[in-house]
């Protein structure tokens, strides 16, 4: 059993964090994205991992190198454009030989890893495993038509779906997907369909089972997205104390503290984690907030958000939520006459004020 990750796209709807840096390195509760995906693949068993990204793009290869920190072999696969995830199985081919493999979209975050789809695939013995989650959006996803426990169609983002059992991105193939994805055309935006492929083996007469997601399962799109999957994963962590809290702070609920973090007379409600070297001071943290290492938070107010590394709040006067802020971003009230908003910011940013 081998894995194939998807690494690649250009996360428009991220934008501008997207614009200096690769969507699956973005980090929920502080640990990169992509990371998830591989770990589950090791803790599944497997050894190797093929990772498709943009070709050119080679901040992902920087980052998990040849994987063996992870226990992971990993082989680098780029793709030349965006031709769909039935293209990226496509130019995997090589990669995959004969084995069969769980192929999974790098942007998913789930509870609970990935072994138990693999099991339930081998348990079966079919051609293919699809990992279905109840959804109130179908028209957003693959949905599966199912009747008497077996799937009779699967239709990318259709207008009106059979089900809202949308198919997430999670599939384990044997190699009759090849000729799946050899076989089917591009659909009306030009690309090759993960489920065109999925329903030429239904129309073949392959066997195609599934298992249904039990906890939660998110695909991680928007920014919007990226706050709820970090809410999910916060959910679960473990208090952990280090650094330094002095005797006016008050600290309640599970809080992560990365190493040589300050907490100096403020309140952190967790769930939040802090990274390494982070200070906050005189300040309000509340729960499903991630910050990232070397930040300063100070006489601010901050919740349900994610701070990347090396940012700073100071001195803001109205709570900050539900905000996602990039690497080295200051915000911080100005001591300058006249009392005015002074802005610099990258293409495509967003700030909501007051
Ligand atoms: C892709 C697949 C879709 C699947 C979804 C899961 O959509 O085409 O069938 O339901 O991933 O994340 P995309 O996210 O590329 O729009």
């Amino acid at each position: 059993m081998k894995a194939l990750i998807t690494a690649g796209g250009h996360g428009t709807r991220l934008r501008p964090i997207t614009h200096t840096q690769n969507k699956h390195l973005i980090p929920i509760a502080n640990k990169i994205m992509l990371q998830y995906a591989l770990e589950y693949a090791a803790e599944a068993g497997i050894r190797e991992a093929g990772i498709i990204i943009n070709a050119g793009d080679t901040s992902i290869q920087n980052v998990f190198e040849d994987g063996n920190q992870f226990g992971l072999e990993i082989t680098y696969i780029p793709q030349d454009a965006p031709l769909g995830l039935a293209h990226v199985v496509k130019i995997s081919q090589d990669f995959i030989g004969d084995d069969s493999f769980v192929f999974y979209l790098g942007d998913n975050i789930l509870v609970g890893g990935i072994k138990h789809f693999i099991d339930d695939f081998t348990k079966n013995g079919t051609n293919c495993h699809l990992v279905l989650s109840k959804v109130s959006d179908p028209n957003r996803f693959g949905v599966a038509e199912i009747e008497g426990g077996r799937i009779l169609s699967i239709e990318e983002k259709p207008d009106y779906p059979k089900s809202n059992l949308a198919v997430t991105g999670i599939y384990v193939y044997d190699s009759t997907i090849f000729e799946a994805v050899n076989n089917i055309e591009p659909s009306a935006r030009g690309e090759l369909e993960i489920s065109d492929a999925h329903q030429y083996l239904l129309n073949k007469g392959y066997s195609v089972s599934y298992s249904e997601i039990t906890g939660w399962w998110k695909d991680t799109g928007k920014p919007s997205d990226l706050l709820e999957a970090n809410r999910l994963v916060l959910d679960s962590i473990k208090h952990k104390k280090l650094g330094i809290v002095d005797e006016h702070s008050t600290i309640s609920g599970r809080v992560q503290f990365g190493g040589n973090s300050k907490v100096i007379n403020s309140t952190i409600r967790g769930p939040v984690i802090l990274g390494e070297n982070t200070k906050i001071e005189n300040s309000y943290v509340g729960p499903y907030t991630s910050i990232g290492k070397d930040c300063v938070i100070k006489n601010s107010e901050l919740e349900f958000s994610i701070l990347m590394n090396g940012c700073t709040i100071e001195d803001i006067q109205r709570r900050i939520e539900a905000s996602l802020l990039g690497n080295d971003v200051v915000i911080r009230r100005t001591q300058k006459k006249p009392v005015t908003h002074r802005i610099m910011v990258g293409d495509q940013s967003r700030i909501e004020i007051e």
